[in-house]
């Protein structure tokens, strides 16, 4: 059990053991908690969790992780570090790795967390870019696995915006066989190079992929639907023209109708009630959202362990 690589930044970067690794360690500390089991795996060990954009779960989650670790998290407000007035990264890299054992980092930039990463000597994982959120991806295969008991074979829907989070979805499905349908309006396709990789991988882990513009299509026989947000942290300009080229985009009853009757919701929350998701599906029985969002705790602390603890 192990992960090669110093870092999270990608959910490509990891080989499908790495990842049912990491899922069955999740399953472990999981059990562990609810039976009340100390596991201080991460004793002594910090933490930096640099945010640069808003967080209910992930902050919570990472830091209350580190807790149960019998380590300990500083959240650190990018807007009030020197990086947020100009200090490069790689210096922030290097200092912040005299301090703490391993960094968090949310932001826009992926690029900034690989340099991130290049520059540090400590693990760094990334709890979401305007390009991936590897970490809420593994939870939710995570999510998948708990509820069906599977994951190669099955199909997962995703309706909406193609953003971080679709793909990482990408990534994570086609590394562990399952497949996936994508429906997004014509011009916001999920990223073209993790498509064309992803394509790759599932030739080899017979995973399918198929990109399409029409919802319905797409979530006919899904096992999973997932949608998230039309405009993501960063896009808020564009929320009032979002709205209309979306207005299709949402699971609903209609999209449920034409799914597998046992199909299971996810949506990576915060969620926008009445725009990618109805209030009706998001608290219905078939939507775990709740689940997944607890989830987070379980698999950050796997990745944690796998990664710090090394
Ligand atoms: N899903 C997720 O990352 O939630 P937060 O933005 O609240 O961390
Ligand atoms: N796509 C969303 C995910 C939030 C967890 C965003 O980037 O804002």
């Amino acid at each position: 059990m192990g992960i090669e690589v110093k870092d999270l930044l990608s959910i490509h970067d990891l080989s499908t053991k790495e990842i049912n690794d990491i899922l069955d360690l999740a399953k472990t500390l999981k059990t562990q908690l609810k039976n009340g089991e100390q596991h201080h795996l991460l004793k002594g060990k910090t933490l930096g969790m640099i945010f640069q954009k808003a967080s209910t779960r992930t902050r919570v989650s990472f830091e209350v992780g580190m807790w149960q670790l019998g380590g300990a998290a500083l959240f650190l407000n990018a807007n009030d570090m020197q990086i947020g007035r100009g200090e490069p990264v790689k210096d922030t890299a290097r200092v912040l790795s005299r301090y703490v054992d391993g960094i968090m980092i949310r932001t826009f930039s992926h690029d900034e967390v690989i340099e991130l990463a290049q520059f540090a000597t400590i693990p760094v994982i990334n709890a979401l870019t305007d390009l991936m959120h590897p970490c809420q991806a593994l939870t939710d295969i995570f999510t998948v696995l708990e509820h069906k008991g599977r994951l190669q074979g099955l199909k997962m829907v995703y309706i909406g915006d193609g953003n971080n989070m679709v793909n990482s979805l990408l990534q994570a499905c086609a590394k562990v066989g399952m497949d996936i349908s994508i429906a997004t309006p014509k011009g916001y396709e999920p990223d073209a190079a993790i498509v064309a990789e992803a394509l790759t991988v599932a030739a080899e882990t017979g995973s399918k992929i198929v990109l399409c513009e029409d919802p319905l299509e797409a979530a006919k026989d899904a096992d999973v639907l997932y949608t998230d947000v039309w405009a993501s942290m960063g896009k808020e300009i564009e929320q009032e023209d979002r709205r209309e080229v979306f207005v299709n985009y949402q699971i609903n009853q209609n999209v449920m109708n034409v799914a597998k009757k046992d199909a299971i919701v996810l949506h990576c929350l915060p969620a926008h009630r009445g725009e990618e998701i109805t209030e009706e599906v998001l608290e219905s029985k078939q939507s775990v959202v709740f689940d997944q969002a607890e989830n987070r705790l379980h698999v950050q602390k796997a990745i944690m362990v796998l990664l710090m603890g090394k």
